[in-house]
């Protein structure tokens, strides 16, 4: 049987040791033990942008970035996109298995009853600018309701935990159908309790003077499934964020919020508006072999392009490209997405893009589908935030419930001054100061 250790030698001072391996992996603890000189604090890692580390052990989403496969909960995600609702994806997500009849029941009465948001969050929310970007919007509106559940601070109590998850997953439809109608100037609806979660938010999106909103049924299901491929993908920069905050035992309002900070950035779920934009910038069909030479020669990213983790295709594009098609019978094609295939025609077998192993992810087509839909690309990335709350919930509670984690606290290498004396005022002499912003 192989053994489970690495044998490390310092060539530094000739001390060697063998340390276990956990699941396959160094613990970074083990490298302290080899100092230079003896009473140096002892050796660290180095990775910046976290390329080779794993900051957790995680039971929710598994992903094989070569092989371009995504599961949640071990159920591949194409299984899950075709037989389930989101709501019944959240639960395994949450929970760890999929619900019976009777559990979903039971999940989705509890999050329709905490769909409602308290008057005062509204009025929060009339006070953005008419312009506001929605993302801006969502983000403080979610960071706002820390103000109204105080009791969510208690993070060690199981049931206020379990409480403070419905009602974000029950609450996030509600404020970003806010967010779309303010830049709209449209008043706020309420939400219905007789419709399905993604119907529910399109009665709030979209309903005007009718008695009863009643959704296209091809469209709420493709929201649905587009809510699903969104829900988690395990220790991305946005989980990240939520678990570093979480980890200081601030109330899951904030850490949502700081997590939909980091994933507002146009490297992130921020990408699909970008995507929208660049498909604007190009303008046709013709352009957009110009526009990949412009791209390779260094000015700029093909946008919805690239992944960290998939080195293959982004399975989830796949399925929003069937789900396109739904749509698409709806609303009649958007003429954006020829420019897109176009695109991914040509940088798939351009050398650049093929030595890079640069895909399409998750965000080249979704902003298509919403565009068709009738969403502006501002609100693309609040619909990637509203099903991503889960995952961001998930890992959260996973990471209370994990006896091995701390407060998180990466170190650094110092790279400054050594110590040196404050000159008084009237005697410094003008420098070039690296540091100064
Ligand atoms: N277009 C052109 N070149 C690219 C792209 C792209 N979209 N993405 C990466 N590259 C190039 C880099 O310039 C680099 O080239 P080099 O080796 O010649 O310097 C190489 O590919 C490796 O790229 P990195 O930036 O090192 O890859 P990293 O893993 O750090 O970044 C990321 C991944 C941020 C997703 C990147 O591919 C990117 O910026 N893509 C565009 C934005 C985007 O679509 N983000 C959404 C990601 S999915 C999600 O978050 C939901």
């Amino acid at each position: 049987m192989e053994k489970e250790t690495l044998s490390l030698l310092d060539n530094r001072t000739g001390k060697s040791c063998e340390v276990p391996l956990f699941k396959g992996a160094l613990r970074a603890m083990d490298l302290r033990q080899f100092k230079t000189p003896t009473d140096d604090f002892g050796m660290m890692t180095y990775d910046p942008a976290f390329m080779n580390t794993a900051s957790c052990q995680s039971a929710v989403t598994f992903i094989d970035g070569d092989k371009g496969i995504l599961r949640y909960r071990g159920y591949p995600i194409e299984q899950l996109a075709e037989n389930c609702t989101f709501l019944e994806v959240s639960y395994l997500i949450l929970f760890g298995e999929l619900p019976t009849a009777a559990q979903l029941t039971e999940w989705t009465n509890k999050i329709t009853h905490h769909t409602m948001l308290i008057e005062t969050t509204k009025k929060f929310l009339e006070g953005f600018r008419y312009d506001a970007h929605p993302m801006g919007m969502f983000i403080s509106s979610v960071a706002a309701l820390s103000t109204i559940y105080p009791e969510a601070r208690n993070v060690r109590d199981p049931e206020v935990r379990a409480l403070q998850i419905q009602r974000l997953i029950g609450k996030v439809p509600t404020i970003a159908a806010y967010t779309y109608r303010h830049s709209l100037g449209y008043p706020y609806i309420y939400p219905d309790n007789d419709l399905s979660y993604t119907e529910n938010f399109m009665n709030m999106l979209w309903k005007m003077v009718e008695p009863k909103y009643r959704s296209n049924p091809v469209l709420a299901r493709a929201l649905d499934i587009l809510f699903i491929l969104h829900a988690d993908h395990e220790q991305n920069c946005s989980a990240n964020v939520m678990r570093s905050v979480g980890s200081s035992q601030a109330d899951p309002y904030v850490s949502v919020a700081a997590a939909a900070a980091g994933l507002s950035g146009p490297l992130h779920g921020g990408a699909n508006e970008e995507v929208l934009k660049m498909l604007d910038e190009i303008g046709s069909k013709e352009k957009v072999p110009a526009y990949i030479q412009n791209v390779k020669a260094g000015h700029g990213k093909l946008m919805g392009f690239g992944h960290r983790v998939y080195k293959n295709y982004d399975p989830r594009a796949r399925i929003i490209k069937q789900a396109a098609d739904q749509v698409f019978g709806v609303t009649g094609r958007n003429r954006k997405l020829d420019i897109a295939l176009e695109l991914e025609r040509i940088a798939l077998e351009d050398e650049y893009f093929i030595k890079r192993k640069l895909y399409p992810n998750v965000d080249f087509y979704s902003g298509i589908i919403y565009q068709a839909m009738g969403f502006q690309p501002e609100i693309f990335t609040v619909l990637f935030a509203i099903p991503r709350t889960v995952g961001w919930l998930a890992q959260w509670k996973e990471l209370l419930e994990d006896p091995e984690q701390k407060i998180a606290r990466p170190r650094q290498i110092y790279t400054g001054y050594d110590v040196r004396e404050v000159v008084p005022i009237e005697k410094r002499k003008p420098k070039a100061a690296p540091l100064a912003a």
